[in-house]
């Protein structure tokens, strides 16, 4: 199975000699496979969306290595990185230019990672059919808005657009960062299925932060739970299939040394 994510034993401190030094990620070694959908859960500080970070490239590691599909991108600055990654983050606003319409939002995920140029060019009307076919996957009647402006979107419909941009050009990797946590229940329920389907879809690699220990059981073929800067505890699929809630406690209890209420993930 192809490597497309390598990290060896990466290590990222923030304010380095400054009394707020904080050594947030140790030594982590993590191999990532073609078409695996890996759910990441840990308490608030653990580290999680700074290892999501340093794998865009937000910022530099300060030990290790990190390969994308067996290129070492270490060294490699984000707009570098940013032709393979396709993220969603927990803030509505922030996936999506909010002046902009739907249609000139998907133009610019289409040229993501291209020349600055084509930005000034206009969109096809083959684009257009193109988006309108695209948005109709995410049932949301969007298909009949291609010239309103993002801002006037829910934040649902701004989450499922920005996840629809994120992999209109199949990214090698898709980072998830709680893209569902600013929702409410039910719209957080539809966005997730509709993750679930985009990436089973198009066998998409992914990596998905929640807070959710339910959701993180119920998606993907992998589970990670970090702490204090450490991956504790990494189970995958037939012995991931298999687990509750209790018994992700029960192991990160174990391979800790610290006990963990269910809460304090949860209501983190
Ligand atoms: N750019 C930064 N500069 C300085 N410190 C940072 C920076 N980014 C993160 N940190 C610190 O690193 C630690 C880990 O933060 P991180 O955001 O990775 O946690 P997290 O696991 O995503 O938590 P949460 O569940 O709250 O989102 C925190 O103490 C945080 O304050
Ligand atoms: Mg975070």
């Amino acid at each position: 199975m192809e490597k497309v994510l390598e990290l060896k034993k990466v290590h990222k401190t923030f304010e380095v000699g400054t009394p707020n030094e904080n050594h947030v990620l140790k030594g982590i070694d993590l191999t990532i496979h073609q078409g695996d959908f890996v759910t990441i859960i840990g308490g608030n500080g653990a580290g999680k969306s700074t290892l999501l970070n340093i794998i865009a490239g937000n910022f530099p590691v300060d030990e290790g290595t990190i390969s994308l599909k067996g290129q070492e991108v270490t060294k490699k600055k984000m707009e570098a990185r940013s032709k393979e990654i396709g993220r969603v983050f927990q803030d509505p606003r922030t996936g999506t230019a909010t002046g902009l319409t739907i249609e000139e939002n998907l133009a610019l995920a289409l040229r993501r990672g291209k020349h600055k140029r084509l930005f000034k060019m206009g969109i096809r009307k083959t684009e257009k059919e193109f988006f309108k076919e695209q948005l109709k996957r995410l049932e949301l009647n969007l298909e009949n808005r291609l010239k309103s402006e993002v801002g006037l979107l829910s934040g649902g419909q701004r989450q499922a657009l920005t996840l629809l941009m994120a992999t209109l050009v199949t990214p090698q990797l898709l980072l998830l960062d709680e893209h569902t946590a600013a929702l409410d229940p039910k719209t957080s329920a539809s966005v997730l299925a509709l993750t679930n389907q985009v990436v089973a879809e198009s066998q998409l690699t992914t990596f998905m932060i929640t807070h959710n220990m339910e959701d993180a059981l119920k998606y993907g073929n992998r589970l990670i739970m970090l702490h204090d800067g450490k991956i504790v505890v990494d189970v995958a699929r037939e012995e991931k299939a298999d687990l509750s809630v209790s018994d992700l406690l029960t192991l990160f209890h174990k391979n800790s040394g610290e006990s963990l209420t269910d809460d304090s993930l949860l209501l983190a």
